[in-house]
């Protein structure tokens, strides 16, 4: 059978690198149209049970696991060794910063090694983590070119960035999915794969477009939201309600999108990744200013929200030193379980400091870990903090002095929070009506 028909034909064997908030619904939606997928991950207690059929992400429905386990379409592995077989390997492991805001590109390169070690001729190599433009040409070509192999001829590279939004309930299959090849046959074979199961493909000239796809969609992101930040700071000192403002703005039937304020964007994603273009824009001796004041604006909200707690506590005679304080939600953002970059990890240590006594409550992040090193946390001999969740009653709310609502997870009465707290700092407009005197809000 041809490469072209094995695809057509669901044959390909699919190999997934990276079990995570990407890679394992894509398992799940490969698996589901007849491809038999191989889930890798470095994780041995998350392969285990995901290959018992429990899922670790809201999205992805532990009974659909199931059913692709027992149709043994779906395997999770913790070696690389199914890369031997796989027709087609999909790369989904993390890119974060490194501690001075530069591209680490460290899980991508080592699983391009272990990728190297099977690679084979008529075999499909697919990047979808987020990165600079020219990740695929000059990292990892390079690396695949060692073993002898042509690229477009022997082997096909491509990247097809993802677009996956945690919580939203859009369906996968309609997410439009941008594609391009180190070579023309490259893209036409990614192509085809994802027309398997996504309704719409587009494909572009190379990996770079692709690549600077991806950073154009975030950067536009955190550049948009950055800006309402700053608006809300200004409506702050104005006395004037930012939101408000922008749901009067919405009316506008074309030219603008709303974006709204918050302590802080948060997610792998938007914080990151455009800062992946500044760095490679300095190879060519350009500084990208609006992505790094965007970047500045949003470092600052933590620190913004905190001195709203300071200014609302004091206009109640009391200070934050000793001061009980409830978090309410230190998820990203709402109805999910993910709190990687949440602005709660730097309030919380911050509000700490200050000398606050700090319960949180997340449906869906039962317990947390707040570094010292950011914490400073007084008499501490530990390294970390360990936070559990409270169990949330309506009636708890009167023993905190305040509560700090930074996400705001739905099928939450958040009126009856307002009336039942002494006092709230709203930072995502969660309680809509302006009548409680015990609100204060970010922006207004
Ligand atoms: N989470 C999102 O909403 C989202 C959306 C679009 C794009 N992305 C991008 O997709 C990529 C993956 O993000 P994610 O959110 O899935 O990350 P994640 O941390 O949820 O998952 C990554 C997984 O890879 C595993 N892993 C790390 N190194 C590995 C290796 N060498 N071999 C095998 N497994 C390894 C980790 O254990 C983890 O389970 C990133 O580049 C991210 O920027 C994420």
């Amino acid at each position: 059978m041809s490469f072209v028909e094995l695809i057509k034909n669901r044959k390909a064997k699919v190999t997934i690198i990276g079990m995570g908030y990407v890679g394992l619904p894509h398992a799940v939606e490969i698996a589901k149209v007849g491809f038999s997928v191989s889930g890798i991950d470095v994780q041995k207690k998350r392969v285990n049970s995901l290959n018992k059929g429990v899922s670790y992400i809201k999205d992805v429905k532990s009974g659909e696991l199931k059913k692709v386990i027992k149709n043994k379409k779906f395997k999770a592995y913790n070696t690389y060794k199914s890369l031997k077989k796989a027709d087609i390997v999909i790369i989904c492991v993390p890119t974060p910063l490194d501690d001075y805001r530069i591209p680490n590109l460290s899980y991508i390169k080592f699983s391009v090694k272990e990728i190297k070690k099977y690679l084979h001729k008529e075999q499909l190599i697919i990047l979808e983590s987020t990165t600079y433009p020219g990740t695929t040409e000059e990292v990892i070509l390079p690396m695949l070119k060692e073993t002898g192999l042509e690229v477009g001829k022997d082997f096909y590279l491509s990247f097809a960035p993802e677009r996956i939004d945690p919580g939203n309930n859009m369906a996968f299959s309609d997410i439009t999915k941008v594609v391009g090849g180190i070579t023309k046959k490259c893209t036409n074979l990614t192509e085809l794969f994802y027309s398997q199961f996504i309704k719409n493909v587009h494909p572009v000239s190379s990996s770079k477009i692709a690549e600077m796809t991806k950073l154009l969609e975030n950067i536009y992101r955190l550049i948009n939201i950055s800006a309402i930040n700053e608006l809300a700071l200004l409506c702050g000192k104005m006395q004037i309600d930012i939101w408000e403002v922008i749901d009067a703005a919405k009316t506008k039937p074309y030219g603008f999108q709303a974006f709204y304020p918050s302590s802080k964007v948060g997610g792998h994603c938007i914080p990151l990744d455009p800062f992946y273009l500044s760095w490679k824009a300095k190879e060519y001796n350009f500084w990208t200013r609006f992505i790094e004041l965007a970047g500045e604006i949003n470092e600052q909200m933590p620190h913004y929200t905190v001195t709203t707690v300071n200014y609302a506590l004091n206009q109640q005679g009391k200070s934050i030193r000793n001061s009980k304080i409830l978090i309410w939600g230190v998820a990203y953002k709402k109805d999910i379980g993910d709190s990687r970059e949440s602005a709660s990890f730097e309030i919380i240590p911050d509000l700490l400091k200050k000398g606050a006594i700090i319960d949180y409550f997340d449906p869906y992040i039962p317990k947390i870990s707040i570094q010292k090193k950011s914490a400073s946390i007084k008499n501490s001999t530990e390294r970390t903090l360990e936070l559990k969740s409270i169990d949330f009653s309506l009636r708890s709310l009167k023993k905190y002095d305040c509560v700090l609502i930074l996400t705001d997870h739905s099928k939450f009465d958040y009126e009856e929070i307002a009336k039942n707290a002494r006092l709230v700092i709203d930072t995502k407009n969660a309680i809509k009506s302006r009548k409680h005197k015990n609100v204060f809000r970010i922006g207004g």
